[in-house]
């Protein structure tokens, strides 16, 4: 099959890890007969050099053309880089955000899975890694506070800033709705985060998310208050199947739930919206400090290839292939720097990207 991929390098060490996840892709390509076209498109720091934002509708133009779109990282260090001095909503996360509404990407999955091989790199204590975890998160990704109006003026003499956050039933329903769908997928289990205790947002979507729990008898629904889930995930991980949330507390429980794993270099994500497009990144984050040193871990980013091929694409059997192809080469004893541990061979991100094409 033929399929148009839209391929955002961005900043940082995100040109090294999509790099090494085409190659991943071209293995696919070679071993099962697809083609795949790729369309290069400029988003972050690097649009904001040539164009003064770190998104142009061109860009927007180019992923809507795609049927999927392939990202690395955005951003550069915040408090150093020129990128920081454009007015806030043309900086590197704005372009992101932004790219996320044009596209209505609601529904972020990021999955964060404990594979045994890493489970010496996992930093929970040696009884909890034992047991393992197979978490999914699942967070609302384009409304509530990153989305909410928001300034910062001078009220009565005293500087003051304003985020505003906001959900309607609408939203909370149609994510709500594809946790559900996931569950059933999974082990039927769906523990859903608030601060109902404190927002009004929040007791918004427990009603709401109650609601749609009637559609799915089959599927265990808790609640789960946001500070106890932070607790609980260091403590108790295993308790989770589908972790649905909204947009803050996914982002912040992502990268937990992504450390426990081993590394944020783990952590893959796909950000969908209601038809098969989408558009699929490494949750980690540009690391400004170690780009261009060729020892970033590129396995969240082959991973996130990975659900490519099984959500947009319906290739399962080759989403499987590059899965397999990682544990293997976790169990060969292949590290990158972020998840080394004693008696394990060191490689680059290079090195990486061509062991798991060698294994697919
Ligand atoms: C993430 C990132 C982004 C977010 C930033 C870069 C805007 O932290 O994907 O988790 O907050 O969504
Ligand atoms: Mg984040």
């Amino acid at each position: 099959m033929e399929f148009r991929i839209g391929s955002i390098a961005g900043d940082g060490i995100g040109p090294e890890i999509v790099t090494e996840a085409r190659k991943v892709l071209s293995g696919i390509e070679e071993k099962f007969g697809h083609t795949f076209h790729y369309q290069d498109i400029l988003m972050g720091g690097c649009s904001i050099d040539k164009y003064g934002d770190s998104l142009t509708d061109e860009a927007i133009e180019q992923a809507k053309s795609s049927d999927a779109v392939l990202m690395g990282s955005i951003g550069g260090n915040t408090s150093t880089s020129p990128w920081y001095k454009v007015a806030p909503e043309k900086r590197p996360e704005a372009g992101l955000l932004r790219i996320r509404k044009a596209l209505n990407l609601f529904a972020n999955l990021r999955p964060s899975y404990l594979f045994p091989e890493l489970a010496s790199s996992c930093p929970l204590r040696r009884e909890v890694a034992e047991k393992g975890f197979d978490i999914l998160i699942l967070r609302e990704l384009t409304g509530g506070l990153y989305f909410g109006d928001r300034y910062t003026k001078e009220i009565d003499g005293v500087m003051t800033a304003v985020d505003t956050l906001k959900y309607d039933e609408n939203e909370i329903r149609r994510v709500a709705k594809r946790a559900f769908e996931v569950a059933m997928q999974r082990r039927k289990k769906v523990s859903s985060v608030d601060k109902a205790n404190v927002l009004d947002s929040s007791r918004l979507w427990r009603k709401v998310v109650n609601e749609v729990s009637q559609s799915y008898p089959e599927v265990e629904l808790e609640h789960v208050l946001v500070d106890s889930c932070a607790m609980q995930l260091v403590r108790n991980p295993g308790n989770f199947d589908v972790v649905l949330t909204e947009n803050m507390f996914g982002d912040i429980l992502s990268d937990e739930a992504a450390e426990i794993s081993g590394s944020l270099g783990m952590l893959a994500s796909a950000s969908l919206n209601d038809t098969s497009f989408g558009l699929y990144e490494p949750a980690g984050g540009s690391a400004p400090d170690i780009a261009g040193k060729g020892i970033a871990n590129p396995i969240a980013t082959i991973l996130s290839a990975g659900m490519m091929l099984r959500y947009s694409f319906g290739l399962s059997k080759e989403a499987d292939a590059i899965e397999n192809a990682v544990r293997k080469v976790l169990s060969d004893g292949y590290r990158t720097g972020d998840i080394m541990s004693e008696g394990c061979k060191k490689v680059g991100t290079s090195e990486m990207g061509d062991l798991i094409r060698e294994r697919l």
